[in-house]
């Protein structure tokens, strides 16, 4: 492999040695911050997710609190949960795990949510701040790609706040949480941004756009979508993708990523892996967004929703 493998679980180490500062300074002045998930029927990467929250949360003394409902919950349920958390003053950030079943569509859940609670920026007021490059919080899968590029300019002694003006930032995938907010911070930072989805792939354009990239950012969920095929020589790729695959000889699942990462790295200048790639940021990242929510529910204090790049 000759690109550099970025390590995401050192730049975590950091960014929880960071929030962990500032969660001291929000106990100092009355903050007690609460992350709460809701997930409804049963799914193995959401559990996996709601699991390691737990623990980061509960290791940076975050309370943490999970509602599960089932499958066929009604959505009259799903959205007297979210009430409850809204009113729940120990409650100060909210995700909504997804996937979520058919009869409880994702906008419909997150136009209730308290936006002073929607750590990832999906509320209409939220996502619309986030669009005009003003965030109340910067959704924590995209800001840790973000940060990790941050980081990894800075590791190149090159300055982060320049890095991408002017180059070309694509991204693959689409979604409220990821790919669309992926595409603002991009364009906040002079990138020339192309955003791809299943239809590129369907019109056979992927590659096409892929291969324009100077940062390549694939969020698609779809196992090694991404092959040397898609890149240019050169390109940084940022694979956000999680995906369980099971060894149908052992039986065993393990998580792949949405790039081949061996057959990639042979033409990048660097990648990330999965995992140990953006997840561990992605995990601090949510915990630290609970953290400012609260801040800026019970304190005074100024909250900085995007912190400055220091190592
Ligand atoms: N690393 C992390 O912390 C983290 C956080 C969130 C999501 N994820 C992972 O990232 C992936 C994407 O998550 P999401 O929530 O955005 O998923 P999603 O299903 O909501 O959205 C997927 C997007 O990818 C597009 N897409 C699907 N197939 C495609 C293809 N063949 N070609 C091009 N585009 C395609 C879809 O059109 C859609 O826009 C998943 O694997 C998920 O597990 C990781």
């Amino acid at each position: 492999m000759d690109a550099v493998l970025i390590d995401g679980r050192r730049i975590a180490g950091d960014l929880r040695r960071r929030v962990a500062g500032e969660l001291e300074s929000a106990r100092g002045s009355g903050a007690a911050p609460g992350l709460a998930t809701i997930l409804v029927g049963r799914d193995y990467a959401a559990e996996a997710y709601e699991r390691r929250l737990r623990r980061h949360a509960e290791a940076l003394g975050c309370t943490f609190g999970a509602e599960r409902l089932p499958a066929d919950a009604h959505l009259a349920d799903v959205l007297a949960t979210v009430g409850k958390l809204n009113a729940d003053p120990r409650v100060t950030g909210i995700l909504v795990l997804r996937p979520l079943p058919p009869q409880v569509p994702e906008v419909a859940l997150y136009r209730i949510l308290d936006p002073a609670k929607d750590i990832e920026a999906v509320h209409p007021d939220n996502a619309g701040l986030m669009a005009q490059g003003v965030p109340r919080f910067v959704p924590s899968t995209p800001a840790s790609c973000f940060h990790l590029l941050d980081r990894y300019a800075q590791s190149r002694g090159q300055e982060p706040a320049g890095y991408l003006a002017g180059k070309t930032v694509v991204i693959v995938g689409r979604s409220h949480n990821v790919g669309k907010p992926a595409v603002w911070l991009a364009l906040d930072r002079g990138a020339t941004v192309i955003s791809c989805d299943e239809h590129t792939s369907r019109a056979n354009l992927l590659a096409h756009f892929t291969r324009q990239a100077d940062v390549l950012i694939v969020a698609a969920g779809v196992p090694r979508l991404i092959t040397s095929d898609h890149v240019r020589d050169g390109v940084v790729v940022v694979d956000v993708g999680i995906n369980p695959v099971t060894d149908p000889a052992t039986g065993e699942t393990h998580m792949v990523g949405d790039v081949d990462t061996a057959g990639v790295a042979v033409k990048a200048e660097a990648v990330t892996p999965v995992p140990g790639g953006i997840g561990p940021i992605t995990d601090v990242w949510l915990v630290r967004n609970a953290v400012i929510a609260a801040i800026a529910q019970h304190t005074d204090l100024p909250v900085t929703p995007w912190p400055a790049v220091t190592a």
